[in-house]
């Protein structure tokens, strides 16, 4: 319980700094909703951007399988699972706090192709760990890389590309340095408070995301600038 209080106080500063340019003030979940969904203000507001650009990317004619990483919620797998009816999303988590907020908004998808999530950690040094007997056409991970030590961005680069299907893409989306430069100053603020709140977290420099994912065979494909001066990453599986 404690952690998880712990991940909602830190999701307020989420919400203020990530999508700026709709500044959010005022309790920044809610429970009101009838099931155990839980709400997060700045999931709802990214996921159409998003979605945007997945529809540029993703086979909606495939009857393929998306997994998502850090899943949060549940919000965006829901929402995308509904906009991909052909696809079946599998979702993943950590935090076993969130898994029946994920598992509410998994039943009440109108499509029904979304599982009951899975507990991956990223980070986990073996894909063994990562306990799947499958291979994906997708990986979505959304709002992770930055919040998280930089072995959850190895984990997902290197874990991701061994249960990826070649030429399978991992689309990730977040705020990012480029080049040793964040901008704009609002991002640079960003990166100082969650670094202030945990001194591994941070803005990761998409050229040393790009050293990382080259390791394992994935390059970047596509950078979107999206609003609130995020990006949305397409990775592809070379081999
Ligand atoms: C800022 S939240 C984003 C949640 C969701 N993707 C969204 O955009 O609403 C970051 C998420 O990363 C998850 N996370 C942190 N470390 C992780 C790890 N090592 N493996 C998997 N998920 C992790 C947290 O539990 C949290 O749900």
């Amino acid at each position: 319980m404690k952690t998880f209080k712990i991940c909602l106080e830190r999701f307020l500063i989420l919400s203020q700094h990530l999508d700026k340019n709709l500044f959010y003030i005022g309790t920044f979940h809610s429970r009101k909703m009838s099931s155990a969904k839980i709400n997060y203000p700045a999931a709802n507001r990214n996921k159409t951007p998003i979605l945007e650009v997945l529809k540029k990317h993703f086979d909606a004619n495939l009857k393929g399988t998306v997994l998502e990483l850090a899943s949060g919620t549940g919000q965006h797998v829901s929402f995308f699972a509904t906009n991909f009816p052909n696809l079946e999303f599998q979702p993943s988590e950590t935090e076993q706090s969130l898994f029946e907020s994920i598992k509410a908004y998994a039943n009440d998808t109108p499509t029904k192709n979304v599982r009951h999530p899975v507990r991956i950690d990223t980070s986990a040094k073996d894909v063994k760990d990562w306990k799947l007997n499958e291979y994906f056409d997708y990986i979505i991970c959304v709002n992770m890389i930055h919040v998280s030590p930089i072995e959850c961005s190895i984990g997902l680069f290197k874990n991701g590309s061994q249960v990826l299907k070649p030429g399978g893409l991992i689309v990730t989306y977040g705020a990012y340095a480029y080049k040793g430069v964040i901008e704009p100053q609002s991002n640079i603020d960003f990166d100082r408070s969650i670094r202030s709140q945990h001194p591994d977290w941070g803005l990761r420099d998409i050229v040393d995301l790009e050293n990382i994912a080259n390791e394992h065979g994935i390059v970047l494909v596509h950078k979107y600038d999206l609003p609130a001066n995020n990006k949305c990453l397409i990775w592809k599986k070379q081999r």
